[in-house]
């Protein structure tokens, strides 16, 4: 196989720009089905881009024996019965995240990936393949600043696009497992140990109509983790500058801190508002590079017949942390969870 054919389903906000990607950014594959349940947006991309097969219905997809891959960019609550479906139909899979929006889905999910393991499933956590995101854990894996204690992560969207948070709040599972979630999965990828016990809190406090979904506009949480690290999350809705995505990973030995402004370029302004920089306005923007490079890695584990670093295992378990500080949230509680018991008798 010199070329991965691949089929897409999704083609809203995310899925336009990594059906983009595949079709003419990332060399070794081609795109050569999309699938949507909008009619017009699966005709828009074939008579624009050529794609050869276009389908409304992803289980005709499916049926698709030149197909190699399927890329799944769905609503979340679509895509563990899609990843199932797909495995279980002979493809590769890459799923956008979470990887579920119940934990009986996300071990659907396992259960699959586990029965067809000569199959390359891949969760997309992008910000892993971010080049500063890999460059910091590069670093900590080199020692340069000791043991890693604390994460401290904040992700908040733009106010600009608040109108569309709103819309997606009924299918987005709350802002712990779509926006947290990333962070949570840093957490757990920087500190090299699973959480032990959180707590959460938050509140609408400036966009009341994430009430009615059991959401805030603003939520935070406290985790310690079972190697006795820590980490402190904020997430959010309304950063009236831009997106805003920061990370620190504090050591015994030093700090490394990632997008403390979440700057566009390097033009500073001194103007009548003072000295500034303007800052980029959304995930598109900033992680374009991290959302083509873990394609490209899905590709490459195809080609080169590996696995890639972020499991299903990472999606079950990032999931269920969010659900807890959801619940914790919602609930006002301490949560803990119980490490897995060994089932051999070493
Ligand atoms: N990694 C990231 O940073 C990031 C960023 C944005 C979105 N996402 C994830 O991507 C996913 C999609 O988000 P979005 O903002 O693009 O959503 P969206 O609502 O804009 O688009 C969803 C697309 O899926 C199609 N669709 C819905 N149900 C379908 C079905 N059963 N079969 C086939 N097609 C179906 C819709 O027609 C549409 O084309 C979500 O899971 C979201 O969490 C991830």
């Amino acid at each position: 196989m010199n070329k991965v054919k691949v089929g897409i389903v999704g083609l809203g906000r995310q899925g336009i720009d990594q059906a983009r990607n595949i079709a003419f950014r990332i060399p070794n594959a081609e795109l050569m089905a999309v699938n949507s349940i909008i009619k017009e947006e699966v005709q828009e991309v074939q008579q624009n881009w050529g794609i050869p097969y276009g389908y409304t219905d992803y289980n005709e997809m499916l049926a698709n024996e030149e197909l190699d891959a399927i890329v799944i960019i769905s609503p979340s609550p679509e895509h563990c019965w899609q990843i199932e479906a797909a495995l279980d139909a002979g493809f590769h899979v890459f799923s956008e995240k979470p990887l579920g929006v119940s934990m009986e889905e996300c071990k659907i999910a396992e259960r699959a990936v586990e029965r067809n393991e000569d199959k390359v499933f891949m969760l997309g956590f992008m910000r892993r393949y971010d080049p500063s995101y890999a460059y910091a854990k590069q670093r900590i894996q080199e020692g340069s600043i000791g043991k890693p204690i604390l994460v401290r992560a904040t992700s908040i969207d733009p106010e600009s696009t608040i109108e569309g948070a709103i819309r997606f709040a009924a299918t987005s599972g709350g802002l712990f497992l779509d926006m947290t979630v990333h962070d949570i999965d840093l957490a757990r990828w920087f500190l090299e140990s699973d959480v032990k016990s959180l707590y959460a809190t938050g509140g609408c406090y400036l966009h009341e109509e994430f009430e009615q979904y059991g959401d805030g506009d603003n939520v935070a949480a406290l985790m310690h983790f079972e190697n006795g690290t820590m980490a402190m999350f904020h997430s959010g809705r309304n950063a009236p500058h831009g997106y805003h995505v920061e990370t620190e990973i504090v050591g015994t030995h030093g700090t490394l801190r990632i997008g403390s402004v979440p700057q566009e370029n390097q033009v500073m302004i001194f103007d009548n508002h003072g000295a500034r920089q303007e800052c980029v306005n959304g995930f598109q923007e900033r992680f374009e590079e991290a959302y083509r490079l873990e394609l490209q890695e899905f590709i490459d584990c195809i080609l080169e017949e590996r696995k890639p670093d972020v499991s299903v295992y990472d999606g079950t378990k990032s999931t269920e942390v969010a659900y807890a500080a959801t619940e914790s949230f919602r609930e006002n509680k301490l949560m803990t969870f119980k490490k897995e018991v060994s089932q051999s008798n070493e």
